[in-house]
């Protein structure tokens, strides 16, 4: 049997991820789709950050009352209305037009929030000013770091709540689609150029009447005169800076007074220097594949992150999120929330603000049923006692297991659980609380 997706042009007929995905590539030309597709040289980590989840099964209750379900999780001291995120995409206005202020609305009209790319077409203050909301910034550490302090006081100036500073891209990834759909910088070959011309609406959207968007945040950064967004690309790529070290971490920490999150940390000793320069969280990523081929799932090394780390800052993560389920799979494991980068991005290109909605509306239905299904009511309430997983993850996921289970031949098993009385769970085996 052919399992068909959706591939018309009504997002609240996209029942998954997956049909937002492919919406998005009926209505963009080959080298948008790609960008957001894409991961680097061979894609292992890309395929890696999906495959994780199937190796993690789910151990659930029953004759548990779960008629109200809670997924509302605190997040640095604020509310958040479901366990995710959207996460830092660059570029977001080659999707759809003004995609950063329709990312930015959809996450605000849903109650979670939003980081800014550093790269985006609408400038901080217009995002802010916009879509009101919980925004944070993202930026990268050039090496112009005048320009890095000038952004986050400009953060600063409109109340930005966190900075999100990524660590993982001292060096770019080798992302090979896209050195094979240009010519040169901007320069697209002619078969993609061809592939333009056959998105009409694509063009009207995005195009017309101005061309391609061009980087809102980084007039500063670019010399007089290269601000087109070939000019920027170059100057970017000069920009990314190889000596990045944990000193310029903490010279960012001494200037930004507000919520300081690292992203891109994939290790638990890393995680702990993290704690000492101050940091208030992380995001465990591999930048969706983008960066380091071969590189580790963050899921893969959560549990042992969250032990180490101890509740000292809050532990974020993301790649290959695309369901509600896997989302809770994380906050399971001791995430306190999880980024969400494709599966919003597929939203916005499927159908603008409404497309991204979708996408937020899609995952919190699938963890609001998981819940239910699991038999936790309270996602506060939700631990590794839930989960199993095969052996050959055990040596990363284990630390999170209490000693109890190891007796066990999958680490994992809920014996505690079992032993519990319904719907009263044992306090969770990690110390982290997702309250
Ligand atoms: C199209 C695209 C653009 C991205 N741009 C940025 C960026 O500007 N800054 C950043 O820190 N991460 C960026 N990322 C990485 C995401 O923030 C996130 O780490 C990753 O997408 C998570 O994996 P997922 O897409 O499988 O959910 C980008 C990812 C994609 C797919």
């Amino acid at each position: 049997m052919e399992r068909r997706l959706y591939t018309g042009r009504d997002v609240s007929r996209a029942h998954g991820i997956d049909d937002l995905r492919e919406m998005a590539r009926a209505r963009l030309p080959n080298f948008c789709f790609e960008y957001i597709e894409g991961g680097a040289e061979d894609e292992t980590t890309l395929r890696r950050n999906r495959a994780v989840f199937s190796d993690i099964a789910f151990v659930p209750r029953t004759l548990v009352n779960v008629e109200r379900r809670e997924q509302g999780v605190t997040l640095m001291g604020q509310r958040s209305a479901a366990p995710f995120m959207i996460g830092p995409t660059g570029y977001s206005g080659m999707m759809f037009r003004e995609g950063d202020v329709k990312l930015a609305s959809a996450a605000a009209a849903a109650g979670v929030p939003f980081i800014l790319s550093n790269a985006s077409t609408i400038s901080l203050e217009d995002v802010v000013r916009r879509a009101g909301g919980r925004v944070w910034m993202q930026v990268y550490l050039y090496r112009t770091r005048d320009f890095v302090a000038k952004l986050a006081a400009r953060a600063k100036a409109v109340g930005v709540e966190a900075l999100v500073v990524t660590t993982d891209s001292a060096v770019f990834g080798k992302r090979e689609w896209d050195l094979r759909n240009y010519l040169r910088p901007l320069k697209l070959d002619w078969r993609n150029r061809f592939d333009v011309l056959r998105h009409p609406r694509w063009m009207a959207n995005v195009l017309w009447p101005r061309g391609m968007p061009r980087f809102a945040n980084l007039g500063d950064l670019l010399p007089p005169g290269q601000n087109s967004v070939k000019g920027a690309t170059i100057t970017l790529g000069q920009q990314l800076d190889p000596s990045l070290s944990w000193d310029d971490i903490q010279w960012l920490r001494d200037l930004w007074p507000n919520r300081l999150i690292i992203k891109g940390v994939l290790s638990a000793p890393d995680a702990l220097r993290a704690v000492e320069v101050g940091a208030d969280g992380i995001v465990l990523s591999n930048h969706g594949g983008r960066q380091l081929d071969g590189a580790v799932s963050p899921m893969e090394v959560l549990p042992e992150v969250v032990q180490q780390v101890d509740g000292r800052l809050a532990v974020m993560l993301d790649g290959g999120f695309r369901r509600g389920s896997e989302i809770l799979k994380a906050i399971a494991l001791g995430a306190d929330a999880v980024l969400l980068g494709r599966a919003t991005t597929y939203g916005l290109a499927a159908g603008g603000q409404r497309g991204a909605e979708r996408a937020i509306e899609i995952l919190k239905t699938e963890v609001d049923r998981t819940l239910g299904l699991l038999g936790c009511s309270d996602i506060a309430r939700l631990d590794a006692r839930y989960l199993r997983w095969p052996g050959h993850l055990a040596t990363t996921v284990a630390p999170a297991v209490p000693a109890v289970h190891a007796r066990w031949p999958y680490q994992g098993v809920s014996v505690g659980a079992a032993e519990a009385a319904p719907g009263v769970l044992p306090t969770p085996p990690s110390p982290v609380s997702h309250a």
